[in-house]
């Protein structure tokens, strides 16, 4: 499913690693390692299920290092919001690129349960990947852990009720008429500017919200950072974000046509959306509450890992993570499905709760990306918890992202799925920005 995007794409996956290993392949059936060059090789992670497959395909790889994950999973057959944890060894392998569609095609018929692997540009990128979660656990014990208490029904329940599909509509609408909102074309410079005007105006006099834009050093697009600052305990930040850029398969010039109304102008129609509805209702946080539009998310994340990062320096205490990407396209069944890899298994559940909580009648299911496929998966990277609520299961997402169809046309002129999604986040940021006691790990 990862789409090649940009050769500034930081993060490979299965797709390239079988793009780069077709060309070998058609000459060569099995490569000798000893011909082995730097490009003719990849570095994966992968888990011990999978590890176990590549072993019986060549027995002679080797693990270059391994660490027990902690992951949060759907339970079996459970059609609640269940999730329990699961343990699974993971291993870094330097492999073959021949040996790459012998491994997939033993992953898909072997078995279902089977995680696949994921390709690294680079062995530090590997060991870092690796590392990931351990650096996650590592902050954890530094940072802030809220207390997830579900208890503002008297504030979230009516602001609620107050979210409308034409507002979120409309502002799809604005953001996918620039021509463009690529990272370096001058759409989409003046598309992070038109946002800034936009929440601007909506914070309107109020002295407590500030509206910024965050300068990138090495494209000219800049991120929008928005910070309604906490009445009590203004130094816990709760962030909510969506990436403002587009971008399609293929060479993109200044000219060319990228709408991307669902990826991601429908994530930010949502903040935009509970914003207004926030700012309506007077609402004052206890935590400083930031809306994130990010920039250059399209070329590998990199102006939400910028941020991460600064954040990570200034050992900022975020609260919470929440990524809105693609949120107006019902692909599946269910109406949201929380994605449980780069996540926070505690919040995941906290956001299960809080839709079973203030929207009932919504149906919840789960999924992965398989890689760091959005924003949240930078913050993940930097030990903060993160969320995906996500509009479909990865494999019915909308078909026309990363292309000029991904237009409000072809999702039915409407809105009503991004709704439910603004009535999450407006659940999650109240809950979280009027907090509960906090809890010390
Ligand atoms: N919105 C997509 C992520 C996505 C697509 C999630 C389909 C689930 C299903 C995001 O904007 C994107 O395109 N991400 C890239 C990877 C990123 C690191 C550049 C992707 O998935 O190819
Ligand atoms: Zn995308």
């Amino acid at each position: 499913m990862l789409r090649f995007v940009s050769p500034a794409l930081r993060l490979t996956h299965l797709a390239a690693a079988l793009m780069l290993a077709t060309p070998l392949l058609a000459t060569t059936a099995q490569a000798a390692p000893a011909a082995a060059t730097a490009q003719s090789q990849t570095w994966i992670t992968l888990g011990e299920q999978a590890f176990g497959l590549l072993r019986k395909i060549d027995p002679d790889v080797r693990s270059e290092a391994q660490r027990e994950w902690v992951m949060q999973t759907p339970k079996p057959g459970s059609h609640s919001a269940a999730l329990q944890e699961s343990r699974e060894l993971v291993h870094v392998v330097h492999i073959d690129n021949a040996l790459l569609p012998a491994l997939s095609e033993a992953i898909h018929t072997d078995t279902h349960r089977c995680a696949g692997f994921v390709a690294h540009a680079s062995r530090a990128e590997a060991f870092s990947a690796l590392n990931g979660q351990q650096e996650a656990q590592s902050l954890a014990r530094k940072v802030v852990v809220p207390s997830y208490t579900i208890d503002n029904q008297d504030q979230v329940a009516p602001m609620i009720t107050q979210v409308q599909d034409s507002q979120i509509l409309s502002t799809i609408q604005t953001l996918s008429d620039f021509q463009n909102r690529y990272y370096t074309s001058t759409y989409g410079v003046a598309a992070s500017d038109k946002i800034m005007a936009m929440w601007k105006a909506l914070a309107g006099t109020r002295s407590d919200i500030t509206v910024e834009q965050f300068t990138h050093a090495g494209w000219p697009q800049k991120s929008v950072i928005l910070t309604i600052k906490g009445t009590a305990k203004p130094k816990e930040i709760v962030v909510m974000g969506a990436h403002l850029d587009s971008i399609v398969s293929g060479k993109v010039t200044n000219e060319t046509r990228a709408p991307g109304a669902d990826d991601d102008a429908s994530g930010i129609a949502t903040l935009t959306e509970v914003l207004r509805v926030m700012v309506a209702n007077n609402y004052k946080p206890r935590r400083t509450i930031q809306f994130m539009g990010y920039a250059a998310e399209e070329e590998g994340l990199l102006g939400s890992a910028e941020i991460a990062k600064a954040y990570k320096r200034q050992l900022k205490k975020v609260v919470g993570v929440l990524q809105l990407d693609m949120t107006n396209y019902q692909g599946s069944a269910k109406d949201i499905y929380i994605y449980t890899d780069y996540t926070n298994g505690a919040q995941n559940t906290f956001l299960a709760n809080l839709a079973s909580t203030y929207l009932p009648t919504l149906t919840v299911g789960y999924d992965k990306c398989g890689y760091g496929c959005s924003d949240h998966a930078s913050w993940y990277g930097k030990g903060y918890a993160a969320s995906l609520p996500f509009e479909a299961a990865f494999t019915d997402d909308n078909p026309y992202i990363h292309s000029a169809n991904d237009t409000l046309a072809n999702m039915g002129n409407q809105a009503s799925d991004a709704a439910k999604f603004a009535k999450l986040t407006l659940a999650f940021g109240v809950e979280l920005g009027t907090d509960g006691p906090t809890v010390k790990p």
